[in-house]
């Protein structure tokens, strides 16, 4: 195994809350396993900026160009209103995926069945769900351009953004996503809206010549993005590894949270091409952000960093085996009764954020 430097940014919110339990994870593995990690900690987000006038100071920029695996909180984009629009573009989430040359965004769901009761669905509904998105992360909408605020010829405002992909990036999500498969139930499903963008027509013609001529074991299938949303929530057993592009990809995975119980359990993995030595650079986060409404009174669910953990053992540690000892861990906390709010059914006690990280180290 190679040293892996991994740089831990708590950012924003709850962030640094849940995050701080994650890192207790990790060094407990660490040393559990004899992991050959570097561990470094920077600020970053709207405290920095209050204190610093930088959100990512030119300290944590240097820090996250030597980083093989980043850590990540949480970001408050909505609290950065008052900050310069160059300030709020250089610290931004989507500035570090980009620097950080991340393309596969992995968001696993699974059900836990100590949580039938807390999910809005049925238990026949949630048995056996064990799906992963591979969301596209380094186009789309998201970096289009043009894109900003105008005046129209009659001095109307409009807001514009651009819905663009090339075949490089869609290949290489694919190509990825294909792989995933493989080694999973060895299904494909590549989700677009081929019907009315032509992005998506490109998308779809992509990954239907890719299945072609790399991956004919693989059973692929295409569905529109709508029909996902639906299929999510009616039959989400049938669902192996699916493929969107980053618009889609953010809010079919919120919709999956559903399933899970909370969002407060969705672990997310971002992978950049392999560089020279073969590895990935990584960014591993809780899918969900700050959550501002809880922020600070330390009742944040924290699984969702812990899980976060476990994909950074799986794919930038290489340790397989600590990965599944973290994933057992949570579910047998959960087995238990351990509970944060999020996941409380009413008049049930709840465990603050540092209790349910105590919950889970208590049985690593
Ligand atoms: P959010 O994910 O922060 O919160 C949505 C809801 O889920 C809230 O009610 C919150 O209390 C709850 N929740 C989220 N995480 C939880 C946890 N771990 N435990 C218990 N409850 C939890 O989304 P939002 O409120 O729409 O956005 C807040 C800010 O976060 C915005 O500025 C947004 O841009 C940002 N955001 C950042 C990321 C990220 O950093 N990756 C992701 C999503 C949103
Ligand atoms: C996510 C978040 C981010 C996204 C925001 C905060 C930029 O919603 O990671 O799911 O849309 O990618
Ligand atoms: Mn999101």
């Amino acid at each position: 195994r190679l040293p892996l430097h991994v740089l831990v940014l708590g950012g924003d919110g709850i962030g640094p809350e849940v995050t701080a339990q994650a890192l207790r994870v990790l060094r407990r593995m660490q040393a559990k396993h004899d992991l050959p990690l570097t561990i470094e900690e920077q600020p970053f987000g709207n405290a920095t900026w209050r204190a610093t006038g930088s959100l990512m100071p030119a300290e944590t920029h240097a820090a996250v160009d030597r980083a093989d695996a980043v850590l990540f909180g949480a970001a408050d984009s909505l609290g950065r209103a008052a900050m310069p629009a160059e300030e709020r573009a250089r610290g931004s989430l989507l500035s570090l995926r980009r620097r950080l040359g991340l393309f596969a965004n992995l968001r696993p769901v699974r059900t836990e069945r100590a949580l039938d009761a807390v999910s809005p669905f049925k238990p026949q509904t949630l048995a056996g769900v064990d799906l992963v998105f591979v969301r596209e992360l380094s186009g789309g909408v998201y970096y289009g351009e043009p894109r900003g605020i105008e005046r129209d010829a009659d001095g109307r405002r409009r807001g514009i953004n651009t819905h663009i992909y090339d075949e490089d990036q869609i290949i290489r999500a694919a190509r990825f996503a294909f792989a995933l498969a493989r080694g999973r139930r060895g299904l494909l499903t590549s989700v677009d809206k081929a019907n009315v963008m032509e992005a998506g027509a490109l998308w779809r013609q992509v990954v239907t010549a890719l299945h072609h001529d790399e991956f004919r074991d693989v059973r692929m299938e295409h569905m529109l993005a709508d029909t996902c949303a639906l299929m999510l929530n009616r039959e989400p057993r049938r669902f192996d590894v699916i493929l969107t592009d980053n618009l889609f990809g953010d809010v079919l995975s919120d919709a999956a949270a559903g399933l899970a119980g909370s969002l407060g359990l969705l672990p997310s993995g971002s992978l950049s091409a392999p560089r020279p030595d073969g590895r990935r650079r990584a960014l591993y986060e809780p899918v969900h952000g700050s959550a501002p409404d809880i922020a600070g009174k330390g009742v944040a669910n924290p699984l969702a960093a812990i899980l976060s953990v476990a994909l950074l053992l799986r794919w930038s540690a290489g340790a397989e085996e600590a990965a599944q000892e973290v994933e057992a861990a949570v579910t047998a906390a959960l087995d238990a009764g351990a509970r944060c709010a999020d996941i409380a059914l009413p008049g049930e006690a709840a465990l603050g954020t540092e209790a349910m990280g105590e919950a889970v180290l208590a049985r690593l």
